[in-house]
């Protein structure tokens, strides 16, 4: 469920009609809604309740401060793949100490910078990273708590650019060889070795492939155990799928209880990282039709939004619904391709729709809060959407619309 319904005839964000904001803030824009975000992150936190836990927020599905600080304020953790995603989780008022720091390319300057604020752990993702750590934790005289990714080899039946748990993949330690690097981790000396991670990939729609990696990952688990190397945490990483248009993922109670079970009595911590599931369907992307084109082979409407503003349907082929903000009867329905001004034939939000749509129209494009305005760009020099959350029956502004000004100032041209 979510929380952007028609009511007397028309989309509503909670309690504030979708045509009013339009009137108010203009389109494109993007417009969360913090009931949502809080019902999204409680149903893990709840679900976790009789067990150790931190559910970490994947910040690049959507970084918007106040997304972190809604968030933040509920006790979340963070999971973060820059330094950048560090400064806006702690501006945001979030808790260095629940931050856990994932990806492949960590830099020394990164590194620093999340030991002096004194994150959670770091998840790394290769034996030369592992090297790389332990210099910058002795140079700062701290130990460096670590996980490290390892990449269980399992495919999760997701689309090939969101699927990292393949062993073609540039992500994590091949679990096979991970025993072998755990024990050069805890011969570090300033390394603490706490935890085991891993992301098979995202919109997973089914729990099998989840508990493929956990059965893997507790085999190796027990084989450290063995060995002498105490595992303390489990990170499961994120990845829980949403419903875009008919796919039905497991609830996160439902995940979150097939996990725990599995894990059995094991006295391990359960760390997530969920993104997508916390963000997606808390947002949607408002757009006016401005131009109605129909040809001999197709009908475009053309919008006001483009691939620059939500690139997913252009790069991955995703599938969003789009809906109509006040649904007409006065005109017969056809079927849209929904098209941007971008010039570029792959600069579309959504092909064979059926709608009723006369040239002004407002639509709304849905489950458009996570990897939406993260993924903006200004491609033909376009301003980027405002960002809005509504909250009740008010609506803040949490990003303002950019200008050209705010696009221009960092370039010059050459002196005469
Ligand atoms: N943890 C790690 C290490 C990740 O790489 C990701 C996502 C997450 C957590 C969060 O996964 P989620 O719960 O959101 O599935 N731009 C793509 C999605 C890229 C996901 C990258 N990693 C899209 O728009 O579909």
């Amino acid at each position: 469920m979510d929380y952007f319904n028609y009511r007397d005839g028309e989309l509503y964000a909670e309690n504030v009609a979708v045509s009013d904001i339009a009137s108010q803030f203009g389109s494109p824009a993007y417009v969360y809604s913090r009931a949502a975000l809080e019902r999204h992150y409680r149903a893990y936190d709840d679900a976790l309740k009789d067990h150790p836990h931190l559910v970490c927020y994947a910040v690049k599905a959507n970084s918007n401060l106040a997304v972190l600080n809604v968030l933040a304020r509920l006790g979340a953790g963070f999971d973060i793949v820059s330094a950048g995603e560090l400064e806006r989780v702690l501006r945001a008022g979030g808790d260095a100490s629940r931050v856990v720091f994932s990806g492949v390319g960590k830099q020394e300057w990164e590194m620093k910078r999340a030991l002096e604020a004194g994150v959670r752990c770091f998840n790394v993702e290769s034996d030369t990273e592992l090297d790389r750590l332990n210099k910058v934790a002795g140079e700062l005289g701290v130990k460096a708590p670590v996980s490290l990714r390892v990449n269980p080899d399992v495919d999760a039946g997701t689309h090939p650019y969101i699927s990292t748990g393949l062993k073609e993949n540039k992500f994590g330690i091949d679990i096979n060889e991970a025993p072998g690097i755990y024990a050069r981790a805890a011969s570090l000396p300033n390394l603490d070795v706490q935890g085991v991670d891993c992301h098979i990939g995202s919109q997973l729609t089914t729990v099998a492939p989840f508990l493929d990696a956990l059965d893997r990952v507790l085999e190796l688990i027990d084989t450290l155990a063995a060995k002498g190397i105490t595992i303390r945490h489990l990170d499961m990483g994120g990845g829980l799928g949403v419903t875009y248009n008919d796919e039905q993922p497991p609830k996160p109670s439902e995940y979150v209880g097939a996990l725990i079970e599995r894990m059995g009595d094991r006295k391990l911590e359960l760390v997530l990282e969920p993104g997508r599931s916390i963000a997606a369907n808390a947002g949607i992307l408002i757009t006016r039709v401005e131009f109605l084109k129909c040809t001999e082979h197709r009908n475009f409407a053309i919008i006001d939004a483009a691939m620059n503003d939500l690139i997913r349907p252009a790069l991955y082929s995703a599938w969003q619904a789009i809906v109509p903000v006040k649904p007409r009867q006065d005109t017969e329905e056809k079927t849209w391709d929904l098209v941007g001004p971008v010039c570029e034939t792959g600069d579309f939000l959504g092909k064979d729709r059926a709608l009723r749509l006369q040239a002004g129209d407002l639509l709304a494009v849905r489950s458009a809060g996570a990897y939406g305005f993260v993924m903006a760009s200004n491609y033909n020099t376009r301003n980027r959407p405002p960002e809005l959350m509504v909250d009740g029956n008010q609506v803040h502004v949490v990003r303002r619309r950019e200008t050209l000004d705010d696009q221009l100032a960092p370039e010059s041209c050459l002196p005469e």
